[in-house]
């Protein structure tokens, strides 16, 4: 597939499908409610709605402690309120919540001070500067004026409807705990809209002592409030828009948010991995986008704090995921931060926007209709895998042995989730990345392409790998697979060789070369060796 008419390398992406449909692979396990899967919905006897009607809320009672999202609603949310003689009484955060919604909001100065009116201790602090900027000066007039008059109450209402549609308490999502929650995108969006109005108690403050410090923020105030770039404001655009999109028809889906958490005496023996790399299936294309590949296990290169900048000025591949697919930033709400042992992945998510452009470029463009079947729970066939590389400073930092082995059981503890590990076989579907840690992080794409090579290759999933134009990389990435393809070379022992390059005086994009000349060094000495030798001898750097 040496052809400059195509924009792919390697096997044909339908050996990633593992079919000749996007679809044909099996279904992440049913969700089935048990002691760590909260559902929070009703399941319907058929297993998921057929129809266009979401499914019901469970019934249950708040609980207001350490392990669940502490809830707005929830009659032990306190706030304190002054009486005209001077005197605080502790009074229902709600109450002041409905109250203050209860009034019409015409433009963004009083959309600001209802936000403020339950946050009075932010009242000189939080500017609203990015939220003023889109509606007084950035949006066209009526653009305005339809989100006040018709979006905006919609909005409301769905904010109010929390009590009714969130009743079962959900679980955090804490660290070295494996554990799932599945909500159904109604509950999602009623979430969603109490996080637009910054009424989630205890998730305001920065303090490394508070309650939540080890969680992303989920308030919106921090976006309302960040420096007004245009991609600041276009995100607010692609929110603004996921709520026009729900309030209009709410979706009828559920979405599963599954924390993966394993303990470090169960990573892969790296140096000692047998699985030959040839036995990966590899795709590697320089035009298609993750978020394109469909069906496919879609890699978010994420902050270990969910969500990364999304509620900042941020604007990299993980902050445009989740403003195109807002269900993602539910996963900020209850997922404390990732350890490296740990990975989450969310399946269900629904995309509402097209966009164009990256970073400082980057612009909504407009609706997006998702036409992602749905699997037998009810959920869209759309799988995002969040992982986090570290950042780097230098290359000297990433290329070392510690480093490296970090990496590699980060990528493999994400891909290896829900893979059969007692068999043989290829594990579907396939995984689609790219140059994950390799942007804002600072590392270095021939590295990271390899190390996500081996976590596919010891997990069995197949990779496709989207290059992002780098058309060199690219080909970089397919040379360097079918060299050690040819050589018949496993893991463990490209872990061994990358060790043995971090020892040398590390020069960007290095990599290749080193292995070619490695490769041939090696190739054992006989007139008549068979070029496909398994055996590569080898000083061992352990
Ligand atoms: N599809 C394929 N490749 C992409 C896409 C895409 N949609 N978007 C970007 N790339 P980056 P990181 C390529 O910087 O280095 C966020 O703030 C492109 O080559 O987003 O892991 C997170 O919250 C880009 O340079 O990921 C973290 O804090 C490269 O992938 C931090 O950034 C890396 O994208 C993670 O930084």
């Amino acid at each position: 597939s040496d052809d400059d008419s195509v924009s792919w390398r390697g096997v044909p992406i339908t050996e990633i499908y593992g079919s000749q449909s996007p679809w044909g692979a099996p279904e992440f396990p049913l969700i089935v409610p048990a002691h760590n899967h909260a559902v929070l919905y009703h399941i319907p006897n058929k297993g998921r709605t057929t129809d266009d009607v979401p499914p019901k809320p469970r019934t249950g009672t708040d609980v207001w402690n350490h392990d669940y999202v502490r809830m707005p609603c929830s009659t032990q949310s306190l706030y304190p309120v002054e009486d005209s003689n001077g005197e605080t009484h502790l009074k229902k955060r709600w109450e002041i919540i409905e109250t203050a919604l209860s009034k019409p909001i015409r433009n963004s100065e009083e959309l600001a001070n209802v936000i403020l009116s339950y946050n009075t201790k932010f009242k000189t602090v939080w500017k609203f500067r990015a939220l003023h900027k889109l509606f007084d000066h950035y949006l066209e007039e009526e653009e305005s004026q339809y989100f006040f008059d018709v979006t905006l109450p919609e909005i409301v209402k769905l904010t109010l409807a929390l009590p009714r549609l969130v009743q079962a308490p959900i679980p955090l999502l804490k660290q070295h705990k494996n554990r799932s929650v599945s909500l159904s995108q109604q509950q999602i969006a009623s979430l969603l809209a109490n996080a637009f109005f910054c009424t989630f108690p205890r998730r305001n403050t920065t303090k490394k002592t508070s309650e939540y410090s080890s969680y992303p923020f989920i308030n919106f105030n921090r976006l309302f409030n960040a420096s007004p770039s245009d991609s600041v404001l276009e995100k607010l655009k692609c929110i603004c828009h996921y709520f026009r999109r729900v309030c209009t028809k709410v979706p009828a889906g559920v979405v599963t948010y599954s924390r993966r958490s394993v303990a470090p005496d169960s990573f892969p023996k790296w140096h000692a991995s047998e699985r030959h790399i040839s036995a990966l299936p590899l795709h590697v294309d320089s035009k298609t986008t993750i978020e394109d590949a469909q069906g496919l296990i879609q890699v978010d290169f994420a902050n270990k704090f969910l969500g990364g900048g999304v509620l900042n000025f941020g604007c990299v591949q993980e902050e445009i995921r989740f403003v195109i697919c807002p269900e993602l930033m539910l996963s900020m709400l209850f997922t404390e931060m990732l350890k490296p042992n740990e990975a989450l992945m969310i399946i269900g998510c629904e995309r509402y926007s097209l966009y164009s452009g990256y970073g400082g470029s980057f612009h909504w463009c407009g609706d997006f209709r998702d036409d992602t079947p749905f699997d037998s729970s009810g959920r869209r066939r759309c799988a995002v895998l969040a992982i986090d590389a570290l950042p780097y400073a230098n290359i000297k930092h990433e290329h070392s042995r510690e480093m490296i082995t970090r990496e590699l059981n980060k990528a493999w503890i994400g891909v290896s989730y829900a893979t059969d590990e007692q068999s043989d076989s290829l594990q579907y579907p396939g995984v689609a990345t790219g140059n994950w840690g390799c942007g804002a992080f600072g590392g270095t794409p021939r590295l990271k392409s390899l190390v996500q090579i081996m976590a596919c290759a010891q997990a069995r999933r197949p990779m496709a790998y989207f290059t992002f134009s780098d058309v060199e990389l690219r080909d970089d990435i397919i040379n360097v697979y079918n060299l050690l393809a040819r050589h018949n070379v496993t893991v463990g022992q490209l872990y061994k060789y990358i060790i043995r390059f971090t020892a040398t005086d590390v020069r960007l994009n290095q990599l290749p070369s080193f292995l070619q000349q490695v490769l041939l060094d090696d190739r054992p000495k006989t007139p008549n060796a068979k070029p496909l030798s398994p055996k590569v001898s080898m000083t061992s750097p352990d």
